[in-house]
């Protein structure tokens, strides 16, 4: 048995790692000619090597059939969507009509609480958590006012009640047991964006519906960083990105999950074209007549230039497996989460919750020195090629992830910030 706390030990980790060659399906930037220690995952995912080549051949079939690719491409552009379906509802845990690639996340958010969040004078209000990401306090924001509501009044926050800044379950459950009743909708996060807490989503539903509440998820941090059960665990609907854990690019092509029951309700929703059925869509008749499942939420014909990397990168998350890589996962940021408290325990703080169950790959780390000593912290890790993420107004997350990051990334991590703090 190597000592833990040597480059020994973290080379046979790697040596003993059954996902270690899918590092090698990525692009791995470099940094004054060295690979970078890139952990930030959370925030823009690295470039499948099959991504150009996906990108490529779609713009080869552009060039070749022209319209006519539409049928013709290798991979019909008419159905396109259909292409990343089954794997996509792997990742999140749903029946593949249950979810469908399309837009980015706020648009979906938006369709999904035009369709979810039907407030009445006695079942006003929006559950949120206090720290919801910007994005989707504006979006919550903006459609209670839309249907003539106040904020001020009808969006209800969860107060964090932990040190950290995480929610424990008390406080949640005492949250929506006691605003439930008033609220149309309660939406929360897979994990949350600042602290790395991870939310047990059957619970929340549980809870949610119980209240008569309409229940629906965010799951931008979520999505390829945790295995999900959405299907089992009763969502209502949820939204995500593709370009964080799950490595699809710039602004790619978001997710959306509606579940089964609501797959042919007749709910009101803001209609388009690629929405109606695609056995009578290219009638062109006026009458709007939904697809079943989510595919009916969809509005235009989808960006093929947008999707194409979404297929390279949900065909890696297919073959390793969700099990397999949040295995990984679990032992990896365990590993570095050991590493911190041995070692680094003067210097920095870790506002992630340490039970593995309620947390994904992410660390939230805060110096100990305060704000300005983070920062510069922050700025010299950059500086040696180390990629984390700032987030206001005091924590840097790293977040390792199993598809691309090997213990030896985070060995060297805890060795650089160890330095600095030696400066
Ligand atoms: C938790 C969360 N929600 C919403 C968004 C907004 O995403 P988009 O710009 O794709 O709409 C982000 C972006 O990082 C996010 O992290």
């Amino acid at each position: 048995m190597t000592d833990p706390f040597t480059e020994a030990h973290a080379l046979a980790l790697d040596a003993a790692d059954p996902l270690s060659a899918f590092r090698g399906e990525f692009l791995i930037p470099h940094d004054q000619g060295r690979e970078q220690l890139y952990f930030c995952g959370n925030s823009l995912g690295l470039q499948p090597r099959g991504a150009r080549r996906i990108v490529e051949q779609e713009l080869e079939d552009w060039a070749e059939f022209a319209v006519e690719a539409h049928f013709k491409g290798r991979r019909p552009w008419w159905r396109y969507h259909e292409f990343v379906r089954d794997q996509l509802a792997g990742v999140v845990g749903a029946l593949p009509s249950e979810v469908v690639a399309m837009n980015t996340l706020t648009v979906n958010l938006h369709l999904m609480l035009v369709s979810f969040y039907r407030p009445t004078a006695e079942r006003p209000a929006i559950l949120i958590e206090k720290h919801a990401f910007p994005s989707d306090r504006h979006a919550v924001e903006s459609q209670i006012r839309f249907h003539g509501f106040d904020p001020a009044r009808e969006l209800v926050e969860i107060e964090p009640d932990e040190p950290n800044g995480t929610i424990s379950e008390g406080a949640l459950e005492r949250a929506i047991t006691t605003h439930g009743p008033r609220c149309a909708l309660v939406l929360m996060p897979g994990v949350q964006y600042r602290t790395g807490q991870a939310f047990d989503l059957a619970e929340i539903v549980r809870l949610g519906h119980a209240t008569g509440a309409v229940v629906g998820f965010d799951l931008a941090h979520a999505a390829g960083n945790l295995p999900l059960a959405l299907h089992d665990a009763g969502a209502d609907f949820a939204v995500w990105c593709s370009y964080k854990y799950l490595n699809s690019g710039p602004g790619a092509v978001a997710g959306c999950f509606v579940h089964e029951r609501h797959g042919r309700s007749g709910r009101p929703r803001f209609a388009g074209w690629w929405g109606h059925d695609p056995e009578s869509r290219f009638r062109m008749g006026p009458e709007f007549v939904p697809a079943p499942g989510a595919d009916g939420w969809q509005l235009s014909n989808p960006p093929i230039l947008g999707l194409a990397p979404l297929l390279a990168s949900l065909e890696l998350f297919h073959r390793a497996g969700m099990p397999a890589l949040r295995s990984k996962s679990e032992r990896l940021t365990g590993y570095l989460e050991s590493l911190v408290r041995a070692q680094l325990d003067g210097v920095l703080d870790i506002l992630t919750p340490a039970e593995p169950s309620r947390r994904g790959c992410q660390l939230s780390l805060r110096v100990r020195a305060g704000r300005e000593r983070g920062r510069a912290l922050f700025e010299h890790l950059l500086s040696q090629g180390i990629v984390g993420d700032w987030r206001q107004p005091d924590a840097i997350s790293i977040s390792p992830t199993s598809l691309y990051n090997p213990y030896m990334d985070v060995y060297r991590l805890v060795r650089a910030i160890d330095a600095w703090s030696r400066q």
